[in-house]
């Protein structure tokens, strides 16, 4: 019945997202299934533990790695295939997989309305360690003034160094050295000199913010709210009708920045550290 997956094929991508469809019916909210990475995964390693009736899909549980030593495991159940034990072998066989490779932790996303997940979470021992609001753009954002200094463009390699020490600065954060160069990270620059980063995916009518920062010494000048306005431009120009991305709920100034350009709270999400 469990199948440890290295690559997703088509046909199991496609069971994937009519698990995601018949389980947001039934619960609302969204699911943290990062739709990018489950359709480029490597195929070097197994990462995906899928639960298999026949050929009908009933949980599935991703490990998401980010370049980061920090493991996620976010999934799945089919709400009429529930209490049955579903969860927890997901749960073991991910673990186990956790279990091969280096990490220095392993989160379980749990969306905050799920009594379920909240409740196999502690039953495994996991301790809540932060709590994020994913939040969704759809529309035009509120206008912002343009800052004649400001320029956002693709990163290159060379921009790797300053990036990291922005994003370490920003977030009191070590970034992996080990994270390779991204093709969809930015470079806000000042009169050319980098002051900011970010991660802009457009996949299809959907786009995504991630690892957004303004460096300290710039930041509470609108950079931050005139670099947002262009990437939700940015993304809407190259087709995407809604623009997600996720702020820690103790974040309050990220979060009033997003509201005040038109994002509305989608779910909270609860990362639960899971003990080896
Ligand atoms: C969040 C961040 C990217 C915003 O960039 P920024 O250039 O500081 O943003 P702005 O100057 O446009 O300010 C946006 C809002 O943030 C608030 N803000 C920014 N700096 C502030 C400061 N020093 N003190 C109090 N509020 C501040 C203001 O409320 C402002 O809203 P306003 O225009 O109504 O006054 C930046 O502050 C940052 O890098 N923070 C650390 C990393 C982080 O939290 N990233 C977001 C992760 S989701």
């Amino acid at each position: 019945m469990v199948e440890l997956s290295t690559g997703l094929s088509a046909a199991a991508l496609d069971a994937i997202a009519d698990l995601e469809r018949r389980v947001v019916d039934a619960d609302g909210g969204r699911l943290k299934l990062e739709w990018e990475t489950l359709r480029h995964r490597s195929g070097d390693d197994a990462e995906d533990v899928l639960w298999w009736d026949g050929d009908r899909l009933l949980g599935f549980l991703g490990i998401y790695a980010h370049g980061a030593p920090t493991l996620e495991l976010a999934g799945m159940v089919d709400p009429a295939a529930r209490k049955r034990g579903i969860g927890t072998a997901l749960l073991d066989a991910a673990q186990g997989l956790c279990r091969e490779r280096e990490h220095d932790a392993v989160l379980l996303v749990v969306p905050r309305p799920s009594a379920a997940g909240r409740s196999l979470a502690l039953r495994r021992g996991g301790r809540l360690e932060h709590s994020e609001h994913a939040l969704e753009l759809h529309g035009e954002p509120a206008s912002v003034p343009a800052k004649a200094d400001i320029a956002v463009r693709a990163a290159t390699p060379a921009d790797q160094q300053a990036l990291r020490e922005i994003l370490r600065l920003a977030f009191d954060w070590e970034p992996p050295s080990t994270a390779t160069h991204d093709p969809n990270a930015l470079v806000v620059e000042q009169d050319g000199r980098p002051i900011g980063t970010a991660r802009l995916y457009v996949e299809g009518d959907r786009a995504g913010i991630y690892g957004f920062a303004i460096h300290p010494g710039q930041q509470g000048r609108g950079i931050g709210r005139d670099v947002l306005h262009r990437m939700c431009r940015t993304a809407r120009a190259a087709g995407a009708t809604t623009v997600h991305l996720e702020v820690a709920t103790d974040n309050d100034r990220a979060l009033n920045l997003y509201t005040s350009l038109g994002f509305e709270p989608v779910i909270t999400e609860d990362y639960y550290a899971l003990p080896d």
